[in-house]
């Protein structure tokens, strides 16, 4: 048996639930927070069908009014126009301060009906309802939402704290074998930054079903009952990382920056790319990059560089930089978010479990590595 996590910060707290099945309990969870009014569910247009009208069946046959708005798929919906239909829509249905919207999808609709919610008559409950692996550990969880304008991603958003995060892992059966894979580049980087346990399951797993670069894993089989259980604590146990980490640092001012373990350059390779590269597999080539700068600053040993590489590969993701001139990579790495004072602000393993944040990383060395 599991109990639900809880994400509590300075201002609010809110149960985080990652569970086979979940979903079902919808309706008494939000009875239970006294949320009511009118459901505004979003859903993703993938997800619409299977999951997304049994749920407002469910709703309504336990006597909620829900009203649902199905999102074309993909980052482009997380735009002025998209955001716009769904004020309108709500606006036009006659939303009260008491409604609640429900976000059901990835990151994408996490984000776009989290920030309807935050500026709808100056913000209504939101419950995000995680379908992605990706969303499940990191976009859902935390507050931040928003859309992107032409010129950057994510430039408009609110930090805006659900009031429930609900994750059902059932749902990640129908997730197109690339979605999960790239989702298993956060778990593992949740292990390397806080939780070495957490690792070690990702390892352990690994170890005994086989997995490694010629025969990788990592992909869910709603047949195996053993191994979905499995990946469900072991999403869990990295939903949890992320609990923590916004709990002690709920607006990005300090903690929260080593969740960016391995996006510095993950970020610069997958702009390189033209977003050909998906997230998850850029962090996962980042990370390697990174680990390999941390071991060349002498904070750690080759091992944990080759076992973090290991992993990495069991789980279906590559660690080779594509061939991009460093130069190129090196620019795009200054104009990361996380540069101060021109300085990049580099998060570092030194350990599995522990990173540290460094400013002082000679630009030679970067270009060596990216070399
Ligand atoms: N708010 C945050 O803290 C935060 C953190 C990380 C990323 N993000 C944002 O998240 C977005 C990426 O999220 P994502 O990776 O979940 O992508 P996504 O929302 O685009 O979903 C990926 C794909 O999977 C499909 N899909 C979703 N659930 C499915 C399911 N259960 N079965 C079948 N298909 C399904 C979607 O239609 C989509 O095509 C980006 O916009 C990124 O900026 C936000």
């Amino acid at each position: 048996m599991y109990s639900d996590l809880t994400l509590t910060t300075s201002t609010t707290s809110y149960p985080v639930i990652v569970a086979a099945g979940a979903l079902a309990d919808l309706p008494a969870r939000l009875r239970s927070l006294g949320l009511g009014g009118t459901l505004w569910l979003v859903c993703d247009g993938a997800v619409a069908e299977c999951y997304g009208a049994p749920l407002a069946a469910r709703l309504r046959d336990a006597g909620f009014v829900v009203q649902m708005m199905s999102v074309p798929p993909g980052d482009a919906s997380k735009n002025v126009a998209q955001l716009s239909e769904l004020h309108t829509w709500m606006i036009a249905g006659g939303v009260e301060r008491r409604d609640t919207v429900l976000a059901l999808g990835g990151g994408v609709v996490g984000d776009l009906a989290g920030f309807a919610a935050a500026s709808i008559l100056r913000g209504i409950a939101v419950v995000q309802l995680p379908t992605t692996l990706l969303a499940m550990v990191d976009a859902a969880v935390g507050g931040k939402t928003g859309i992107n304008h032409p010129l950057g991603k994510n430039m408009i958003g609110a930090f805006h704290q659900p009031r429930m995060v609900l994750a059902d892992t059932d749902t990640l059966a129908t997730l197109p074998p690339h979605s999960l894979r790239e989702g298993w580049a956060e778990v593992i980087k949740h292990g390397v930054i806080r939780d070495a346990g957490l690792f070690a399951d990702l390892e352990a797993l690994a170890a005994q079903r086989g997995w490694n670069a010629d025969h990788p894993g990592g992909l869910w089989d709603a047949h195996d009952a053993d191994l979905t259980a499995r990946l469900t604590a072991i999403i869990r146990r990295a939903v949890a990382v992320k609990v923590e980490v916004v709990g002690i640092d709920e607006h990005e001012q300090g903690e929260r920056i080593t969740l960016n373990y391995g996006h510095t350059i993950g970020h610069a390779v997958e702009q390189l790319s033209r977003y050909a590269m998906l997230h998850g597999e850029a962090v996962a080539v980042g990370m390697h990059a990174e680990a390999r700068l941390a071991q060349a600053l002498g904070m750690c040993g080759a091992d944990l560089v080759a076992r973090q590489a290991a992993l990495i590969h069991a789980y279906g993701l590559k660690t080779a930089l594509p061939s991009h001139d460093p130069d190129a990579v090196i620019a795009l790495t200054m104009r990361d978010k996380k540069v101060h004072a021109k300085k990049i602000r580099w998060v570092l393993p030194c350990a599995i479990g522990q990173v540290q944040v460094r400013d002082d990383v000679p630009e030679a060395l970067v270009r060596q590595i990216l070399s």
